[in-house]
């Protein structure tokens, strides 16, 4: 066999060579079709997407902007018919609004863009593009379609109405002017990733609460240090100018509301969404679980900022895999834990638990409300180790490892780096491998080791640490999502691969954790310019892998020199649909193999 000995990888697709331009690419031999975009009809009644006459009305049916997390949910266990489930992160409004933008140059010449300040209508359009979408969707003939008239279609946007449920329900922290009950809260925002768990319900993590809010918070509010510690207000949106709830000083407590991971029960349309508040409150990013061997289930959860921490919450009750009815509220009754990686490669997962250790009222604490509405000030109290920006947290049930996407810090100093963060300035992130002790994820304690540093192996300063097989393709920077396939192998999707300094774009990478390859990594996917590459899912049967292209033709300050500023100003791409009347759109793909098989052997 002349193959014998060259690739000892459990991939074997052929790699994609990276680059930058106007559309997506994926290895020879694969089909990438586009499922759903931003503006697709999720309903028989949903009006056309018109991108000049939007309205608030017509994006509550369609298909909301910036898919994050992608879900499925098989129907009659099948992978060839079931619910997608999807986050709508945040919007772009330079590249969603005609003629909203203009070009300015700052004081050093650069061109910059300016963003006309919103009004009703534009603040209402955004808060429906926001939240998540349930949609039924069917494989026929080879190739994947949305079943527009599914009883179970549903749109979650930053109106609907949910429940706080769990041991902050209720609590005086979290009533405010329309809510005396401290139970009713509107609308979920800035979804990142999420989960699906062993049960079939929706699980989407509220992730940069603080860019909602605005104005200040009254004299003397007990809110003070808990907002400051979350960021909030960054004001990076006008909502509060319209809808006073998002205004701190008209309702100071509106913001303890959000920061919590939801739970939507996706056979019901009209079901409350619960915001699970026993999972902590903190920028969450997604929340994959896996059910340990005693039948408890266990969700890995990070909180994605400089410096914060690695979270697990492990279930009270156990999973019942014979009534689902039994499972509907195991969320609000558990014990959330946060991590401290020790030099000796181990990890101790730390109660996060009212009266234990430092968590008392002598600190603040009255109650586990407290605790949980201040997760953050309860990890700082208890010692956590300070993390580079935990993104997704992947648990594998093939090999019985967990694996932690750490994004980047560029922020860490040479004297706060440790042992699990071992770079400071650490732009391109890393990936740390737990194992659980004696296999039981629901282990207090374990082993941890750096899977991948990452970033250009080739230039020494950096400090990756891919296997020498992997080519000028293969390495990557910024891990953000990941997902764990059939068989145990892991995928990684990638946030902030800088065109202007690399000239390469965001992707997905297929990373070999077992065995002698160990370490490697090939390029499987990537995106048109400006995108981020979120994502991704591998369906059960592995025939087909959805991946999600979020703000296709979106720069930030770095727009220059492929992208403009909005879609009337010459925008480079008009990915997917390259069409002059149509601007980008966030989108959905399904890629399948060509003549169908098993994706990536
Ligand atoms: Fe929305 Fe942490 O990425
Ligand atoms: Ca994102
Ligand atoms: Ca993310
Ligand atoms: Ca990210």
């Amino acid at each position: 066999d002349a193959r014998a000995g060259e690739s000892k990888s459990a991939f074997t697709f052929e790699e994609v060579e990276v680059g930058i331009d106007e559309t997506h690419h994926v290895a020879a031999g694969y089909d990438a079709d586009v499922l759903l975009r931003w503006g697709d009809g999720i309903f028989a009644d949903s009006p056309e997407f018109d991108p000049l006459n939007q309205t608030p009305e017509s994006q509550a049916k369609q298909f909301g902007y910036n898919n994050d997390y992608v879900g499925y949910i098989p129907i009659d266990g099948s992978s060839e018919h079931g619910l997608l489930v999807v986050n709508h992160e945040y919007t772009n409004e330079h590249l969603m609004f005609p003629g909203i933008v203009k070009v300015v140059k700052d004081d050093k010449g650069d061109a910059k863009i300016e963003i006309a300040p919103a009004d009703q209508k534009r603040v209402d359009i955004e808060m429906a593009a926001h939240g998540g979408t349930v949609v039924e969707i069917k494989k026929t003939d080879g190739k994947w379609q949305v079943v527009k008239d599914g009883k179970l279609n549903r749109r979650i946007t930053a109106n609907t109405e949910m429940q706080l449920s769990g041991p902050v329900a209720g609590h005086d922290r979290v009533k405010t002017n329309a809510d005396s009950s401290g139970k009713k809260v509107f609308g979920m925002i800035n979804n990142c990733s999420g989960g699906v768990t062993p049960w079939g319900t929706y699980v989407s993590g509220e992730e940069n609460i603080h860019g909602y809010f605005t104005g200040k918070l009254p004299e003397g509010s007990k809110e003070a240090a808990n907002y400051k510690r979350m960021g909030i207000p960054e004001g990076v949106y006008d909502w509060g100018n319209f809808h006073d709830r998002f205004d701190l000083s008209k309702d100071p407590n509106e913001a303890n509301r959000f920061g919590w991971v939801v739970e939507i029960d996706v056979n019901d349309p009209n079901s409350i969404p619960k915001k699970r508040t026993a999972m902590g409150r903190f920028k969450h990013e997604g929340a994959d679980s896996i059910v340990a061997k005693d039948g408890r289930v266990v969700f890995y959860l990070g909180d994605d900022e400089r410096f914060d921490y690695v979270y697990k919450f492990v279930t009270t009750g156990k999973f019942n895999p014979d009534d689902r009815a039994a499972n509907m509220n195991l969320l609000d009754d558990g014990t959330l834990y946060v991590a401290k990686f020790d030099v000796d490669g181990t990890i101790n997962w730390l109660p996060v638990v009212f009266g234990q250790g430092p968590l008392t009222e002598a600190n603040g604490f009255a109650s586990q409300a407290d605790v949980l509405i201040e997760t953050r000030r309860a990890g700082d109290l208890l010692g956590a180790t300070k993390m580079d920006r935990p993104e997704d947290i992947g648990p594998n049930g093939v090999n019985g490892k967990v694996y932690v996407m750490l994004t980047n810090n560029t922020k860490r100093k040479d004297d706060q780096v440790d042992a699990v963060n071992p770079r400071a300035k650490n732009a391109f992130g890393h990936i740390v491998e737990i194992a659980e002790e004696d296999g039981n994820f629901a282990a207090t304690k374990g082993k941890w080791e750096i899977l991948l540093k990452c970033g250009d192996p080739s230039v020494a300063d950096v400090g990756a640490s891919f296997s020498t097989d992997t080519t000028k393709n293969g390495w990557f920077g910024m891990p953000d999502n990941c997902a764990v396939d059939a068989e145990g192998r892991l995928w990684v999707s990638t946030d902030g691969n800088s065109p202007k300094d690399t000239g390469r774009t965001d992707g997905i990478w297929a990373v070999d954790t077992d065995g002698p390859a160990r370490g490697t990594s090939k390029l499987f996917f990537r995106v048109p310019v400006g995108a981020e590459m979120c994502g991704p899912l591998m369906l059960p049967d592995m025939a087909t892998f959805m991946v999600a292209v979020q703000h296709p033709g979106d720069g930030g300050e770095d727009w220059k020199p492929f992208g403009r500023p909005s879609y009337y100003e010459d925008l480079s791409t008009r990915w997917p649909d390259f069409k002059d009347n149509m601007p980008v759109r966030p989108s959905v793909l399904a890629i399948t193999k060509k003549g169908g098989g098993k994706i990536g052997v």
